[in-house]
């Protein structure tokens, strides 16, 4: 299998997958201290009303401008998110024994462990998540093969969850397309018929627990997300922000019945650099236990990703040439691995 879980398996290193047990640590430890972390600004990131008739030129100008935006009408019911967060909290206030019975095996993908960013070298994270891969019961099931009632309702909620975010950043990538001019249909994965490969699809819970130290530590430091996009949703309080050139560290607040939608590595190359592939970090804070909810869509295993005919051409054509080379998630996965911020320019076609 050529699958994104197949890629974390060439890591090169897996010795940060536990988190701290940070209910009983009352200073940030060296091994968690950040230095220099830049302050944020102010700024407003756009939003898009998905059932507005101007919705695909919008998203084409967001994703061009800033690679960030919020999404309303989207589809996903609010009461969904409510259960979801309430079982986030109810796994991540688990006792640590018994969080870390959950543990993801150095080379799996699925259970409970550090997120799973490639960026931060050796400084470690104020951050924990549970990370689940394609569906949430298949997996889970291995997980936990003698599941509590409790477990089978984290399950079920989680199942229900990925298969509306799914389909909602599916709705969100086919008006992108049509923004650059594409039928989705091309891409014969965004709107699957029945037996085509599918989008892959990674649902992670991140949980930044109340930190004693805030300025000292860091929920996710700066980093661009691998996928094509990812959608996000944020309980109450904030911490997620996006860098802007000349600006600076822009918070994304939570705004009730709103998605944040980020472009990522894979849709910069897609759209032939068109798209920016928005840098983004978590902040942490000292007053509440922050959860968030990541929809992370990105291509069927073995669909290598190139910028696209329509937007990328022959030098002979009013278009640039394609300036990537076609890649898999996994492959690009383990490129970043190696090459961290680098990896873009790893598959930049060399004239
Ligand atoms: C992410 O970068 O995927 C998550 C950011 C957040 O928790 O707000
Ligand atoms: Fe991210």
């Amino acid at each position: 299998m050529n699958s994104i879980s197949d890629s974390y398996k060439n890591k090169p290193s897996h010795h940060h997958i536990v988190p701290l047990d940070f209910k009983n640590v009352h200073t940030v430890p060296d091994s968690h201290k950040w230095e220099n972390v830049e302050p944020h600004t102010s700024g407003s990131v756009p939003s898009i009303d998905l059932c507005d008739p101007n919705a695909k030129s919008l998203i084409g100008e967001a994703c061009e401008k800033w690679g960030v935006f919020y999404v309303t009408n989207h589809g996903v019911p609010t009461n969904l998110f409510k259960k979801v967060e309430q079982e986030a909290f109810r796994l991540f206030n688990l006792p640590t024994d018994q969080k870390l019975g959950a543990l993801r095996l150095p080379d799996g993908v699925t259970g409970y462990g550090m997120p799973r960013t490639t960026t931060y070298g050796s400084k470690l994270l104020w951050a924990e998540s549970f990370f689940m891969i394609g569906s949430p019961m298949e997996h889970a099931t291995q997980l936990w093969p003698h599941q509590t009632d409790q477990q089978t309702t984290f399950c079920a909620v989680m199942e229900e969850c990925q298969k509306e975010m799914k389909r909602s950043s599916g709705r969100v990538m086919e008006l992108i397309l049509e923004s650059l001019g594409l039928n989705p249909e091309e891409l014969t994965w965004v709107k699957p018929k029945d037996g085509c490969k599918e989008a892959q699809s990674v649902l992670s819970l991140n949980s930044y627990p109340v930190c004693p130290e805030p300025e000292k530590a860091m929920g996710l430091g700066p980093h661009t997300d691998t996928s094509l996009l990812t959608v996000l949703y944020q309980s109450g309080c904030t911490g997620l922000q996006v860098f802007r050139d000349g600006i600076g560290w822009i918070p994304v607040q939570p705004v009730p019945g709103a998605l944040v939608v980020n472009a990522g590595d894979l849709l910069h190359v897609l759209s032939n650099g068109r798209f920016k592939n928005v840098l983004h970090r978590a902040v942490v804070n000292n007053e509440q236990h922050r959860i968030s909810v990541a929809h992370v869509y990105g291509p069927p295993a073995d669909v290598k990703i190139s910028p696209l005919m329509k937007v990328a051409g022959d030098d002979d054509d009013d278009h640039d040439p394609p300036l990537f080379s076609p890649v898999t998630w996994k492959e690009y996965i383990y490129a970043k691995s190696v090459h961290y911020d680098k990896a873009l320019e790893f598959i930049k076609v060399t004239a």
